[in-house]
C-alpha cells in the first residue's frame, strides 16, 4: 500500500491581550505571588475579552499558521480543533472556524481530549496524510478556559489561561526531510474523576441547582494529577523513543504540556536531560490546556530555538485521563 509522510508547513499562535497576574489573583483568593510561582512557575495568564470566544482565538492562530505555511484556507482538506471550551456544543468550533477562515471544501471536527487534545489532533491528521486521503490539514488547539474557572477556588484559578495555537500539516514530498516519525496515544477513563467539568452535558444539564453548587466550573484533584502527569508523559516519551530506536540525545527539544514547571522539570529529570533542552513557556501564559504544546512549539520556531532538521518530541497529559507523545523531524 502506498504510504505518505506528513510535515509541518507552518505554525501560529495567539494569546489575548488582557493579562491576569498573580498579584491580581491575590485580590480574588487567599493566595500569593510567591506561592504560585514557586509551586507552578506561573506569573500570569491571558484572558479573552468580553465577547471574544474560542473560535476567535483559533482564527488568529490559524491565520498566522496559514501565512507561515504560505497557503490559503482554500487548500485545506480538514480542520481539527482540539478544545474543551468550544464556542457552544453545536455546531462544533471547527465548523465555526471554517466559516471565519472562508474555507469551503473540507471536513471540520472538534477533538475533546483536554490538554492532550492537540497531540491527539496532530496524530489523527498525520494518519489522514499517511493514508493518502488528505494533503493539507489545519490542526488547532484553542481554549477560553477562564469562563469555566471559579475565581473563588484557589486550587484551580491560579493555573488556567486562554490561548490558541495552530499548525498546517502537509503531505511531504519525497525529497523533504521533515516528517512525523510516530505518535503514541493513551487514555485511562477509570481515573476520569481526577479532573472534571461536571455540568452542562446530558448527565447534569444546566439548572439553578448547577449554578448554586458551582458545577459549571472545573474540579481538580491537583496532587494526584501531578503524579499521573509525570508518569504518563515520561512513559509515552519512552515509548516514542523506543519505537524509533532513538535516545534522548537524538532529540533536540522536548515540548511537554505546560501545566506546572515542577511537572516539566520532573519529566526532564526522568530523561536525564537539561531543562535547557525543554521548551518552557508557562510563566506568562499558565495552563491553556489543548493550546499549550502548539503555542510553545510556535514560539520556539519563531524565536529560532527550533530549526528545520531537528528531532522534536511533543508530549501531553490531560483530563480523561488522556496522554500521548508525538515524535517528528521538523
Ligand atoms: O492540565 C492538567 C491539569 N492539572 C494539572 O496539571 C495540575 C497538577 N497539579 C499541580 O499543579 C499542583 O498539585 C497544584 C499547583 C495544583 C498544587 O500544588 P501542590 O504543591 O500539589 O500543593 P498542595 O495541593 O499539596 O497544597 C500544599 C499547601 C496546602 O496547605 P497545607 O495543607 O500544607 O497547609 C494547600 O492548602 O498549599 C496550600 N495551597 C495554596 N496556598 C496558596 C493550595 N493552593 C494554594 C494557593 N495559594 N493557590
Amino acid at each position: 500500500m502506498l504510504q505518505f509522510s506528513s510535515r509541518v508547513a507552518g505554525t501560529g499562535s495567539y494569546l489575548p491581550e488582557k493579562r491576569l497576574s498573580n498579584l491580581d489573583l491575590e485580590k480574588l483568593v487567599d493566595t500569593n505571588d510567591q506561592w504560585i510561582f514557586e509551586r507552578t512557575g506561573i506569573r500570569a495568564r491571558h484572558m479573552a475579552a468580553e465577547g471574544e470566544c474560542t473560535s476567535d482565538l483559533a482564527l488568529m492562530a490559524a491565520s498566522r499558521a496559514l501565512e507561515a505555511a504560505g497557503v490559503g484556507a482554500h487548500v485545506l482538506d480538514m480542520i481539527l480543533v482540539a478544545t474543551v471550551s468550544p464556542d457552544q456544543p453545536m455546531p462544533n468550533t471547527a465548523c465555526v472556524l471554517q466559516r471565519k477562515l472562508g474555507a469551503r471544501n473540507c471536513m471540520a471536527l472538534d477533538i475533546s481530549a483536554a490538554c492532550t487534545g492537540f497531540v491527539y489532533g496532530f496524530a489523527i491528521a498525520d494518519q489522514f496524510i499517511r493514508s493518502g486521503t488528505y494533503k493539507n490539514i489545519l490542526v488547532v488547539g484553542a481554549e477560553v478556559l477562564h469562563r469555566y474557572v471559579n475565581y473563588k477556588d484557589r486550587d484551580t484559578c491560579i493555573l488556567f489561561g486562554d490561548g490558541a495555537g495552530a499548525l498546517v500539516l502537509t503531505r511531504a514530498e519525497d525529497h523533504e526531510r521533515s516528517k512525523v516519525y510516530s505518535a503514541h496515544l493513551h487514555a485511562d477513563g477509570h481515573i476520569a474523576d481526577l479532573f472534571t467539568l461536571p455540568a452542562g452535558g446530558s448527565a447534569i444539564p444546566f439548572s439553578q441547582e448547577v449554578l448554586d453548587q458551582k458545577l459549571q466550573f472545573v474540579k481538580m484533584k491537583g496532587r494526584e494529577i501531578f503524579k499521573h502527569a509525570v508518569r504518563t508523559m515520561a512513559d509515552s516519551c519512552d515509548e516514542a523513543l523506543n519505537a524509533n530506536h532513538l535516545t534522548p540525545d537524538d532529540v533536540a527539544w522536548i515540548i511537554p504540556h505546560q501545566a506546572n514547571l515542577r511537572i516539566i522539570e520532573a519529566v526532564a529529570k526522568h530523561f536525564g536531560i537539561p531543562i535547557a533542552k525543554v521548551v518552557v513557556e508557562i510563566e506568562d501564559m499558565g495552563n491553556t490546556s489543548a493550546a499549550t504544546v502548539i503555542v510553545a512549539l510556535d514560539r520556539a520556531i519563531r524565536d529560532g530555538r527550533i530549526q528545520r532538521g531537528q528531532n522534536i518530541l511533543l508530549t501531553a497529559f490531560g483530563a480523561g485521563i488522556t496522554s500521548g507523545s508525538l515524535l517528528m523531524r521538523y
